[in-house]
């Protein structure tokens, strides 16, 4: 199977755990948007969506999702996403597609977090994918500094502006051992808004995409 085949593949699994009549939270990028048009199928049976994203927002509306504002949503059973990389563990390297920080609003609110994912993306150990981190504009240098007192080697992705009108440094080189604090020391640098480390609100269900069909991880 080819990796489209495998997201198309885990996005329909997904279907299953999305409760009748509730709204859902959805993720962005690629394997999101699968899960997007398999949402769409079955959009009588949910009473609407919180988008991570304005990407997946206009898609939702395409598909004629009703998509609300998280500020009037108080019960999100559910938030669906992709991830960069995942562990065993389900700590995950998200923000390849820039929307970390409002991924990890709605994984915030949502009861139960749902990982979406071709094989390729589990790792033994995180970091081999850039660990994105979303920053202040006119904090971009110095945060870039603090990275590299850190070890990593961050690189500032051209030409992207996200959603809340931030910048992304992409960071290198780093061997993520202990994710959970890795998380909470990159947070605590003046100027980062948040970083693409979910591990203190790591997923809670893996749906991972293989050959031999869709794996299913828990803690
Ligand atoms: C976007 C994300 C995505 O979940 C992540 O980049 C995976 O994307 P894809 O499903 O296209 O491989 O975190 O910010």
């Amino acid at each position: 199977m080819t990796q489209d085949e495998l997201k198309q593949a885990v996005a329909r699994a997904a279907i299953a755990q999305v409760p009748v009549g509730c709204i859902v939270g959805v993720g962005t990028g690629s394997t999101a948007n699968y899960f997007i048009d398999e949402l769409g199928k079955i959009k009588h049976k949910i009473d609407g969506a919180v988008a991570s994203s304005e990407a997946s927002a206009q898609r939702l509306r395409k598909h004629g999702i009703e998509v609300l504002d998280l500020n009037n949503v108080s019960d999100l059973p559910v938030y669906v996403d992709g991830a960069d990389e995942i562990t065993r563990h389900l700590a995950m390297v998200k923000g390849g597609g820039g929307a970390l920080t409002r991924e990890k609003i709605v994984a915030a609110v949502a009861r139960k977090f749902v990982c979406i994912c071709d094989a390729s993306k589990l790792v033994d150990v995180l970091g081999k994918f850039p660990l994105p981190v979303e920053v202040l504009p006119m904090a971009r240098s110095y945060v870039a500094r603090e990275l590299v007192r850190l070890g990593g080697q961050p690189a500032l992705r051209q030409g992207f502006t996200t959603d809340n009108g931030n910048v992304i440094l992409d960071v290198h080189n780093l061997q993520i051992l202990n994710p959970q604090e890795l998380e909470t020391t990159i947070n605590q640098i003046t100027g980062v808004v948040t970083n693409g480390l979910f591990a203190r609100r790591g997923a809670d269900v893996l749906l991972l995409g293989t050959d031999k069909g869709v794996e299913t991880l828990t803690h």
